[in-house]
């Protein structure tokens, strides 16, 4: 897709030159020219983008800076992130810091040039191409939490990792449970480092150094593990959670987050990042007065209905000590997204040889976890091999 510009100059060689030049960039179109610079020149532009939502402007400002500069604060006000290139005869370093700090993306000295004007529309692409794949490569965030330990957060968490890898969906499995994360244990993974390691390198986190520090699964998905050591769980705040799963978020399609943890400000910080939260409880009473209190904590933060998403785990059908299905949907006020069945043993046993429960044809849990996937559009199968080239990992 070609990349629009809007033009505005008083002067007519200007446009001129503007115009030939694009003519000759085939990656290029010109979809606006303005011949002034007043006062109401924004409020134009800003229409023209409602056509070309990314289309870029070139702004030449030489008649008067003053107002250049007015109308670029504007622009920017209302479109955050509008490419502007700014054009004037010699500027000073003060006005080019003003105009920089007002969020000009580029400048071009007067009188134009051929080669300056092809090299700052080579940087315009540059910036359209690394916006395009960034808008290509943002993943999804599904997070697993649970009302209280033991509820089966990290099993969940572990076999839907290992559904959509399966499918090949470039997967990472994020650990926040920091004190006790289980879900290298439970897949067999000797690790050497962890989101601590994350943490401390983020300022020079690149994807060689991000490989390094995740744990690969030999279904395919990769695994940012807790730390060993406790106190260095100490470390990791709010910020750096949001931070690290930003940058996860950027490079996998699929992130899961084993949040096995208390629904404290670290959860909420990753929830917050969450396309889809599942909340898991059991029927026992107490878990269920505990759905509650999230879910009500959850609707405070600000997470509406379509983001949460219940799991029954470990489903019984009867008896006294147990909520029905019927209660759960009453007291929570929504109906179960899935139950999953009690099995103990295929839930152990999978453990036990570090292999997810939906690897295993037979299992009637594994089954139930293939149908929760499915309804979450992973089906398992593989992608064609043509449909998931060009991903990240
Ligand atoms: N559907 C299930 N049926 C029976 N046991 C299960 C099921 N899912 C998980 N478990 C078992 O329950 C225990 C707690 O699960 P885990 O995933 O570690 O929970 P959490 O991360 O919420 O603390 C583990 O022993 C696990 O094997
Ligand atoms: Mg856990």
């Amino acid at each position: 897709m070609a990349i629009q510009l809007i033009v505005a100059s008083p002067e007519p060689r200007f446009r001129d030159f503007a115009r030939e030049q694009v003519a000759h960039i085939s990656t290029v179109e010109l979809v606006a020219e303005y011949e002034d610079a007043g006062g109401n020149l924004h409020v134009r532009i800003l229409h023209d983008r409602e056509l070309y939502p990314h289309a870029a402007v070139l702004l030449d400002i030489s008649s008067d800076p003053e107002q250049g500069l007015s109308t670029l604060e504007r622009l920017i006000e209302a479109a955050p992130g509008m490419y502007v290139i700014l054009s004037d005869h010699q500027m000073s370093g003060d006005f080019l810091l003003r105009a920089m700090r007002m969020g000009s993306s580029d400048f071009l000295q007067l009188p134009l040039k051929l080669a300056d004007f092809h090299e700052a529309m080579a940087r315009l692409e540059q910036h359209m191409a690394r916006l395009h794949s960034q808008e290509r490569q943002i993943g999804k965030i599904y997070s697993f939490a649970s009302v209280k330990g033991g509820i089966g957060a990290t099993t969940a968490a572990i076999n839907f990792a290992a559904i959509c890898a399966r499918q090949g969906k470039s997967t990472v499995l994020l650990d926040l449970d920091l004190d006790s994360g289980d879900a290298a244990a439970y897949l067999g993974l000797r690790h050497q480092y962890s989101i601590a390691d994350a943490v401390e390198n983020l300022d020079r986190l690149d994807q060689s150094m991000l490989e390094g520090i995740l744990a690969r699964d030999a279904l395919g998905f990769s695994v940012l593990c807790a730390p060993e050591e406790i106190e260095k769980s100490r470390l990791i705040g709010e910020q750096q959670v949001r931070d690290i799963a930003s940058i996860l978020v950027e490079r996998f399609d699929v992130v899961v987050v084993d949040g096995s943890r208390g629904l404290d400000g670290l959860l909420l910080s990753c929830l917050e990042l969450s396309n889809s939260i599942f909340l898991m409880l059991t029927q026992e009473f107490p878990a269920l007065r505990n759905a509650q209190h999230y879910l009500n904590a959850l609707v405070r933060a600000g997470f509406g209905h379509e983001a949460v998403k219940i799991v029954v785990n470990r489903h019984a059908k009867r008896g006294a000590l147990y909520a029905t299905l019927e209660q759960v949907q009453q007291t929570l006020g929504m109906k179960p997204f899935w139950v999953l069945p009690n099995q103990y043993e295929e839930a152990m046993n999978a453990v036990h040889e570090a292999r997810p429960i939906v690897m295993r044809a037979k299992s009637e849990l594994g089954q139930s976890y293939r149908g929760f996937g499915k309804k979450l559009g992973f089906d398992g199968q593989p992608a064609s091999a043509a449909a998931t080239a060009g991903r990240g990992k």
